[in-house]
Formats: C-alpha cells, sequence, structure tokens
C-alpha cells in the first residue's frame, strides 16, 4: 500500500524491515534490553540487533517462549550473544527483581528497548491493583526505566557513545482514546471501559514519557543520553513520567 511505503525524513518508510534500517551498522560492544522479545517485533528487534553484534538481553515473562526464540536466533547467527531474563511488566516486583539483577550483572547498558505491551479483553487489574494496559504498558516501563537509568548515564560517560531508549507506542495513542485523555484519577474506573480505550491511553502515556524524558534528560543531563523518538512501522516509539498519585517509584 502507498501509504507503508511512504519514506519520511530518515529515508525509510513504515514498510522498511529492520535489516534494512540496520544494514552497514556494527553494534559490535553494544549491550540492549528488549522487552517483550518472546514474540513479534521484540523477537525481530533482537534477532537483527544480534546479527549486527549488539549483546542482546530478552526481558521475557514466559521464559520456555524466550529461550526458544533465542535458540532459533543463535542457530542462524552462530556469533549471536543472546541472553534471557525473566520480567513481567505488569508487576512492580517482577521489574524491581530485573533491575536489580540486571545491574548486579556487571553489563553495560546502551540500549533499552521498551516493546512489550498488552492488548486485551476484560477489565483485569494488576497484580498491584492496577488496570492491567496501563500497568504493563506504561507503568511497568515507566519504572524499569527509572531504575536503569543510572546504568545508562554510567555506560554512557564510560563509553562516550550516546544510549537510546525507546517505547514503542502506537498510532492507537491518539485513535483510541478518552475524551478527556489519561484518565489519572480513574485508571480503575470499569465504567466506560474498552480494551480500546484502555490500550490507547496506555500507549498515549508511552508517547508522554518519551518527550518528558527526552526534555529532562537533553536540558537536565546535558548530553549524557539523548533520547531517540522514531518511528518503527507506523507507531512512535516512547516514554513519560506520568503516574498515578497512589503509585510510589522510589528505589527503596
Ligand atoms: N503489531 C502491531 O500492529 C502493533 C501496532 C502498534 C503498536 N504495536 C506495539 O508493538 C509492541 C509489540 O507488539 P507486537 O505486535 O509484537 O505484539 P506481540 O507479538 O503480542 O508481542 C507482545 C510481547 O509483549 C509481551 N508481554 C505482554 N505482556 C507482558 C508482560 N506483562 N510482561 C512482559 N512481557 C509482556 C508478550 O509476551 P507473551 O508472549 O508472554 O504474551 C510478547 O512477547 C507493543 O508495545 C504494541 O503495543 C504493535
Amino acid at each position: 500500500m502507498w501509504l507503508f511505503n511512504r519514506k519520511g525524513p530518515s529515508g525509510f518508510s513504515a514498510s522498511s524491515t529492520a535489516e534494512e534500517v540496520t544494514q552497514g551498522i556494527d553494534g559490535t560492544g553494544l549491550t540492549a534490553i528488549v522487552t517483550g522479545a518472546s514474540s513479534g517485533i521484540g523477537a525481530e528487534t533482537a534477532r537483527v540487533l544480534a546479527m549486527r553484534g549488539v549483546h542482546v538481553i530478552m526481558g521475557v515473562r514466559n521464559m520456555s517462549a524466550g529461550s526458544d526464540v533465542k535458540e532459533a536466533i543463535v542457530k542462524e547467527i552462530p556469533s549471536a550473544k543472546v541472553d534471557v531474563m525473566e520480567l513481567d511488566l505488569s508487576s512492580f516486583e517482577s521489574v524491581r527483581k530485573f533491575a536489580s539483577e540486571y545491574n548486579s550483572l556487571g553489563l553495560p547498558l546502551n540500549l533499552l528497548i521498551n516493546n512489550a505491551g498488552f492488548f486485551g479483553t476484560p477489565f483485569k487489574l494488576s497484580r498491584d491493583n492496577i488496570e492491567l494496559h496501563f500497568a504493563t504498558n506504561h507503568l511497568g516501563h515507566f519504572l524499569l526505566t527509572n531504575l536503569l537509568l543510572d546504568k545508562m548515564k554510567k555506560t554512557t560517560c564510560e563509553s562516550k557513545r550516546e544510549g537510546r531508549i525507546i517505547n514503542v507506542s502506537s498510532e492507537a495513542h491518539h485513535l483510541f482514546q478518552y475524551s478527556e485523555g489519561i484518565r489519572f484519577d480513574r485508571i480503575n474506573d470499569q465504567s466506560g471501559y474498552s480494551r480500546f480505550t484502555a490500550y490507547g491511553q496506555s500507549k498515549l502515556a508511552n508517547v508522554l514519557h518519551a518527550n518528558e524524558l527526552a526534555r529532562r534528560l537533553k536540558f537536565g543531563i546535558a548530553s549524557a543520553v539523548e533520547i531517540l523518538i522514531f518511528l518503527i512501522i507506523q507507531f512512535p516509539l516512547a516514554l513519560s513520567p506520568l503516574v498515578p498519585e497512589n503509585v510510589n517509584f522510589s528505589e527503596t
């Protein structure tokens, strides 16, 4: 379709593949975390990063599916450096455990790709009692990003290579929205719930998170980490510090 083939300023279009976009790039020496890498876009991102020499850490909730993907990558690319770590974005405890384990591994972190996404019915609460789309797609990634930010800044300073934090959002961030935008005071309100608007709301939070984090890092921490917001296929990848009042993200 012409819409997907229309090239943007980058020279790529919505139908460009990950291999095309990364052609000629040497990722040797870089380390990336890709969330939700057990299927779909996350699995392909992990595969192509590994193909370019990046050490990929797959953050997955289904370890068996994650191991299958890893096995397929290593079979195709014998030199691939890929590890699988357990991560359930819908649980703050799991996110904290993942970040703590990662931070203690002694690995650098150049790229954080917040890709995992949930889209479903019926209305459900996470283990932390937060509507599941918002909890998984936004809050889990928000917390993960906060807990890994120091590691990324340190890596950037030591390696003198800019880091990248990428949130995978969706066109749903503007196509499916509650009329008032994000319902901060009614995240768990079932009235008027639809999976489309709940998903759209979480994806809008991804975009706002990216915008705000980019603003803070750009003006607050000089050029320690540049945030790249770009399009993979036709959706923006993004980040944001948008948290309901009852959620505490302090590390202690
Ligand atoms: N495909 C599209 O057309 C499209 C369009 C716009 C935006 N997106 C965005 O692209 C991203 C990837 O989607 P996809 O199309 O590749 O979908 P997908 O194949 O369903 O992949 C989603 C991944 O997220 C993981 N995930 C879901 N809940 C999780 C949780 N609580 N903790 C950890 N991982 C979790 C899934 O793991 P399990 O296998 O364990 O479920 C799966 O690996 C999502 O953020 C989505 O919103 C996709």
